[in-house]
């Protein structure tokens, strides 16, 4: 949209047409949804979001220059995540997705309610969906802080504690992952030791419990016994993130914007690596948080 603007100059008024983005706040459906990961992990939540709610806009942070997660404190984490929703409270988002097993565990019942939007995390709607499996021998992966946090293995205990919990912690698959490898042999063949534990406990069922872990399904399926059920909590957190939004009477009905990606890193790299999981290399910018604001931009080509 043209607007005039008049400026002062010379001693005489000039008009000065000016393109200018109108920023008329957003009516609550069509606000858009937050998600962050540590990195590329979240992006397989992302890809759930675009197939379940096709109508809604997203902004994507990625918190790569504090990578991994994982191998971090409680404390350092809960920091992490309250400068993220605190940054994502000022975009305006009218829900979050921690996407993120690791802030999940380590967060979420900390400063959920300190939001005045829903806050949403990969654990809850991970441990149910199993539970209501019928499941009985249940192998957890996933970061060693996620697995030292007892979060999974507590949940589905509190729903039935009948089931039998193994977990394994795979500090060696987020760098794997976030280097692009996950094609490699080497990668198959530490996805083949981390499993191996549980494959002598016969479990029934594997929780990826990562969100960066899906981008590597096909080697987990690989190894594994066709009989043993993989389960992705990303599809049941986002039919929880639908059922809140319904609830709420926030769902869009309108076409979406592009999603917005913004990264505490490198934004290049990051796009780059988004390329291989979404087919298509966005636009980053760079966000460093607790620190400055927006400095660098990569190129966008899709
Ligand atoms: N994707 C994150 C998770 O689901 C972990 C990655 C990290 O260690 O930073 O736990």
């Amino acid at each position: 949209m043209t607007n005039i603007f008049y400026q002062f100059q010379k001693g005489k008024y000039t008009t000065v047409p000016y393109l200018l983005k109108i920023t008329q706040p957003r009516q609550p459906q069509t606000s858009p949804i937050g998600i962050f990961d540590s990195g590329v992990g979240g992006i397989s939540v992302l890809k759930e979001l675009y197939r379940q709610l096709p109508k809604e806009t997203f902004i994507y942070f990625a918190d790569t220059a504090r990578l991994p997660y994982g191998t971090k404190s409680q404390t350092e984490i809960v920091q992490f995540v309250r400068q993220v929703l605190t940054w994502m409270q000022k975009q305006g988002v009218k829900m979050a997705i921690i996407a993120c097993n690791t802030a999940t565990a380590a967060a979420i019942d900390r400063v959920a309610l300190e939001y005045n939007f829903p806050v949403i995390g990969m654990i809850e709607p991970g441990a149910n969906t199993v539970v209501h499996r019928s499941s009985k021998r249940i192998g957890v992966i996933a970061t060693l802080h996620t697995v030292k946090s007892n979060a999974y293995l507590n949940t589905i205990l509190k729903i039935d504690p009948s089931i039998l919990v193994f977990q394994v912690g795979a500090p060696t698959l987020v760098p794997l992952i976030e280097q692009g490898r996950i094609d490699d042999v080497y990668t198959l063949e530490v996805v083949r030791q981390y499993l191996k534990p549980l494959i002598a406990k016969q479990i029934d069922t594997l929780i990826l419990g990562c969100t960066h872990y899906p981008h590597l399904i096909h080697l987990f399926r690989q190894i594994l016994d066709s009989s043993v059920q993989i389960v992705d909590p990303a599809i049941a957190v986002v039919r929880t993130a639908a059922q809140e939004l319904q609830s709420l009477g926030k769902l869009s009905d309108r076409p979406p914007h592009c999603t917005s990606f913004y990264v505490s890193g490198n934004p290049e790299e990051f796009a780059q690596r988004v390329q291989q999981f979404l087919g298509f290399t966005p636009r980053v910018e760079q966000f460093c948080l607790g620190v400055e604001s927006v400095k660098i931009q990569s190129e966008s080509v899709a």
